[in-house]
């Protein structure tokens, strides 16, 4: 679909009425309907409480959790989070208050928060534990979304990432999408050959969506000390090192599927959004720029309605698969 121009922006329309306030900026991800395509990204935005004093919740489209488990985790040891060029690594082993916690003690405050649209990311290391997490939130009233992230190891299976392995990540996401009452969208890990594959292989067990990607298997090693820079060896690379990738990524999983496409890896600003949109994302997810500025998730969504408004894009989903050849 191409975005429809309606004539250079003036900043007022026929009216003296602001233009701005004209893009319509709503977008259906997962058959829900937000009111921004610009979501906080899971692991990066806490479960959104942290965030209530710095963003206005209710004016971005939905913010993640951290991913959710069924039992807490402490997650790993330290260093787990270091900087690298345009970008970040981290191995924070997923450390969570545990689905029960979150759904007792989070879930309450979230609920007060007028507007306020909860993903959870759900995640386990066999397929059972997912299921059950999923079976924890389905009482819990107020959540939108499940994000189920196959990033994990699927320790019933030698350790194999779920969403590396077709036939895993099928059994996963049509368990997950059986037990699930509400939407599921499936974030899939870019460390695949074929991402269209994968893509496809949640769109064929009944995913609603998809969200893309994960963070890039990394390793920083200190020449010094010759020692990984990271206690866990390996890290996850996010930032903006990986957005020209997670843009083709997100593009071919688009081709790929009729689902929507939730597009994600470093994002910063209104542009970069825009280029997930061009690419075939129907919403995008910001997550490393949270680290250094925690209200770019809020900037971005208003960046963005300022682009559509000075480039005649009535409605931002227009945009989604609009690149031109
Ligand atoms: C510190 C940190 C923790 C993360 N934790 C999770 C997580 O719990 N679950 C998940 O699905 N993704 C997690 N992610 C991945 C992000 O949600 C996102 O997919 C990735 O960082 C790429 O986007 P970005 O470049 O905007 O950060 C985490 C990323 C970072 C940097």
């Amino acid at each position: 679909m191409r975005c429809q121009a309606v004539g250079r922006y003036t900043g007022r329309d026929a009216n003296g009425g602001d233009k701005l306030s004209k893009a319509d900026m709503r977008v259906t991800l997962a058959g829900v309907e937000l009111r921004s395509p610009v979501i906080a990204a899971s692991g990066t935005f806490g479960y959104g409480l942290e965030f209530e004093e710095i963003v206005s919740l209710e004016r971005i489209g939905a913010f993640v959790t951290k991913g959710l488990s069924r039992e807490p985790m402490a997650g790993n040891a330290s260093p787990r989070i270091i900087e690298s060029p345009a970008g970040m690594m981290n191995a924070v082993g997923l450390q969570n208050i545990g689905v029960h916690a979150f759904v007792e003690e989070k879930m309450p405050r979230l609920r007060g928060i007028p507007g306020v649209v909860v993903i959870a990311n759900v995640f386990g290391y066999t397929i059972e534990d997912c299921v059950e997490v999923i079976h924890v939130l389905n009482d819990a009233p107020g959540i939108a979304i499940y994000e189920l992230n196959a990033s994990c190891p699927n320790t019933s299976h030698g350790g194999m990432v779920f969403g590396t392995d077709p036939d895993s990540l099928y059994q996963l996401a049509t368990r997950c999408r059986h037990a699930a009452e509400r939407p599921l969208m499936v974030k899939l890990s870019p460390n695949v050959t074929s991402i269209g594959q994968m893509a496809r292989v949640c769109e064929d067990a009944g995913a609603q969506a998809i969200s893309l990607v994960n963070t890039f298997l990394a390793l920083a090693i200190d020449v010094e000390t010759r020692r990984p820079r990271i206690a866990n060896v390996t890290g996850g690379l996010s930032g903006p090192a990986i957005r020209p990738i997670a843009v083709r990524m997100v593009h071919e999983a688009s081709q790929a599927v009729k689902i929507p496409v939730a597009g994600m890896g470093g994002i910063t600003r209104a542009e970069d959004a825009v280029e997930f949109m061009l690419a075939g994302a129907t919403a995008v997810e910001v997550g490393t720029a949270s680290f250094a500025d925690p209200r770019a998730v809020e900037n971005i969504a208003n960046g963005l309605r300022r682009w559509c408004a000075s480039h005649g894009v009535a409605r931002v989903s227009d945009l989604t698969g609009a690149m031109e050849r």
